[in-house]
């Protein structure tokens, strides 16, 4: 089952509008998805699944033991589940457990000096989960540039600064948009042709060459 939280340092970061469209596009390839909002305060992605409505289930579990509820609530029902993390500034501990129990890291950031500026301590808190995970080793992670200007340089500057410091960065990169500004509340419609469905891809993928997923 692939397990992948997708986190980010600060609030409104793309984390729930990236949910909820790498979720729909695993859900388009006939994958059995599930949600899950790990954010309390808002709730974004439940609310999203009532209100479009979205034809796969979201659990509720703002908790900083989720690592601990999940496997038990979920079963072997599910053969991708996508954690929507709270902003990890403001419940460092539900981030920590969704790292903890994930087998993948959605690391979302716009290609812009601040976002950047945002990496290390998450990049710090995968590193550190692996003294608590069974294998000891931290989960598959990379990061998925989102809102990039095609027309500008900013996306590839950042790509590269990423990856030539050890980062791994998703081939697919989702543009600057109204198409995903707009999309919450909405149902998601052939996400699997959008950047969604090639990130939804390459996160299935990594780890597929011989080491642990
Ligand atoms: N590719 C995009 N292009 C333009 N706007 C986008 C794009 N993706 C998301 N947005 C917008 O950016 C804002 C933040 O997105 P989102 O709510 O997904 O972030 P978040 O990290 O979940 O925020 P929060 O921490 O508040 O839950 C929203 O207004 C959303 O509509
Ligand atoms: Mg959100």
């Amino acid at each position: 089952m692939i397990r992948f939280a997708v986190v980010n340092l600060k609030g409104g970061s793309q984390k729930t509008t990236s949910t909820g469209f790498l979720l729909a596009a695993l859900h388009e390839v006939g994958l059995p998805v599930c949600g899950v909002d790990g954010d309390g305060e808002n709730l974004h992605l439940q609310k999203w699944q009532e209100q479009a409505p979205l034809p796969w289930p979201v659990i509720a579990m703002p908790v900083s033991n989720l690592h601990v509820q999940l496997p038990g609530i979920l079963g072997d029902r599910y053969e991708a589940v996508g954690i929507d993390c709270p902003p990890m500034q403001a419940q460092k501990g539900t981030v920590a457990s969704a790292i903890r129990w994930a087998t993948h890291v959605v690391i979302t950031m716009a290609p812009t000096p601040t976002d950047y500026d945002r990496l290390a301590p998450v990049l710090e808190l995968i590193d550190e989960s692996a003294s608590m995970r069974p294998d000891s080793r931290p989960p598959h992670f990379a990061v998925l540039l989102t809102k990039v200007n095609k027309r500008a340089a900013s996306g590839g500057v950042y790509r590269d600064i990423i990856e030539e410091a050890g980062t791994p960065v998703l081939k697919a990169e989702v543009g600057i948009s109204d198409v995903y500004a707009q999309a919450w509340g909405s149902p998601i419609k052939n996400a699997l042709r959008t950047p969604y469905g090639d990130a939804a891809i390459e996160i299935m993928n990594m780890g597929q060459e011989g080491d642990q997923a």
